[in-house]
């Protein structure tokens, strides 16, 4: 019997190969992330609206406090107000700057009685009341919470359940209108700010679903199977600074697995196919998907119709009390 366990660390040589791996792939995502945020100041139209967003977002939470006082949120408004202005101007008026424009006049609205000063945000509202109107929506609603239950009250545990990572598909081919409303449903995922970072780029054509696939070392022996594949990513020019580095991972994480269950929803089958890769053949990626610099790559996702039987890992969970550590004593 050994009297000692052997060192369980790979050879040093080893170990440096990786920390150097590992300093070369955090500098290719800080390089990323330094070209493409804001950190650089809003420079881009994506870094613009991100900042839209946020203003709008700011304007949006305090009305929807239960004790917003009148003139809550005014440097937001002006701010957001100047945004707008400098917005349509480089880039004529769209989607971003309806939203913005209908918040910051609900905000006005809201906001008649406060003595603040108003004049900015007022001067920009009424310089953009012509522009074009497609019945988009900013502000505050009222709900109710019937409403909220009414429709979303379901045995979720049990759907979660049913779920599994598809690796047996069947040759019918996905809806398109099932690939929209699974996407529509991930653009329900919550994200920072609101600032909606996330896109998945998707495949059906079987040329095109093969190439991306071959890129991806996880789907051996069923990628063939496939019906379509979605590369999730998040546009970096929606991140402002170093703290916010990790966020397109969080908010694309959130988008990736909304999607990945609305297609549950659609009684097709669906496989996360892993992306941690490092940079040679992350920009290999990039080059055959055309995505753009901003883009980072969150996860891909394979999907499919289900055969009528079919083989999954039984893929036990840990028992609750690991996951769920509740009230425990403060430190
Ligand atoms: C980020 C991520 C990457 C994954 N990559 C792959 C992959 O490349 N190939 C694959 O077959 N499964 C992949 N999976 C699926 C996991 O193996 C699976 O979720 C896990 O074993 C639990 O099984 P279940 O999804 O059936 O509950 C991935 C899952 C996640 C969350």
């Amino acid at each position: 019997m050994p009297t000692a366990f052997p060192d369980p660390r790979p050879p040093l040589h080893l170990r440096l190969q990786q920390l150097a791996q590992l300093a070369a792939n955090s500098l290719y995502d800080a390089r990323r992330f330094w070209r493409t945020s804001f950190t650089n100041g809003a420079q881009s139209r994506e870094n613009l609206r991100a900042r839209i967003a946020i203003g709008l977002h700011f304007l949006e939470y305090g009305m929807s406090l239960r004790d917003s006082a009148p003139g809550r949120g005014t440097d937001k408004a002006t701010q957001l107000a100047l945004d707008i202005d400098i917005y349509i101007a480089r880039f004529g008026s769209d989607a971003s700057a309806e939203i913005a424009l209908r918040t910051l006049e609900s905000w006005l609205a809201a906001n008649e009685s406060s003595s603040s000063d108003l004049s900015l945000a007022r001067q920009v509202a009424a310089a953009h009341a012509d522009a074009p109107v497609t019945g988009l929506k900013g502000g505050c609603e009222e709900v109710r919470r019937e409403e909220i239950q009414s429709r979303a009250m379901m045995d979720f545990l049990s759907f979660a359940e049913a779920r599994h990572s598809i690796r047996s598909y069947s040759p019918e081919p996905v809806p398109l209108s099932s690939i929209e409303r699974a996407v529509r449903a991930a653009q329900q995922s919550p994200s920072s700010c609101n600032r909606q970072t996330c896109r998945a780029h998707v495949w059906t054509d079987p040329v095109a679903r093969t190439r991306i696939l071959s890129l991806q070392s996880g789907n051996r022996g069923f990628g063939g199977q496939l019906g379509g594949v979605a590369i999730i990513t998040s546009d970096l020019a929606h991140w402002e600074k170093a703290n916010e580095r990790y966020q397109g991972w969080v908010d694309g994480g959130m988008f990736a697995m909304s999607f990945a269950y609305a297609l549950h929803a659609e009684g097709l089958g669906a496989v996360m196919l892993n992306w941690s890769e490092c940079r040679e053949r992350d920009s290999a990626l990039r080059k055959v998907a055309g995505l753009g610099d901003s883009e980072l790559v969150i996860t891909m996702i394979g999907f499919g119709s289900l055969p009528e039987r079919l083989r999954v890992p039984i893929s036990q969970r840990k028992p609750l009390s690991w996951a769920l550590k509740l009230n425990e004593p403060l430190g």
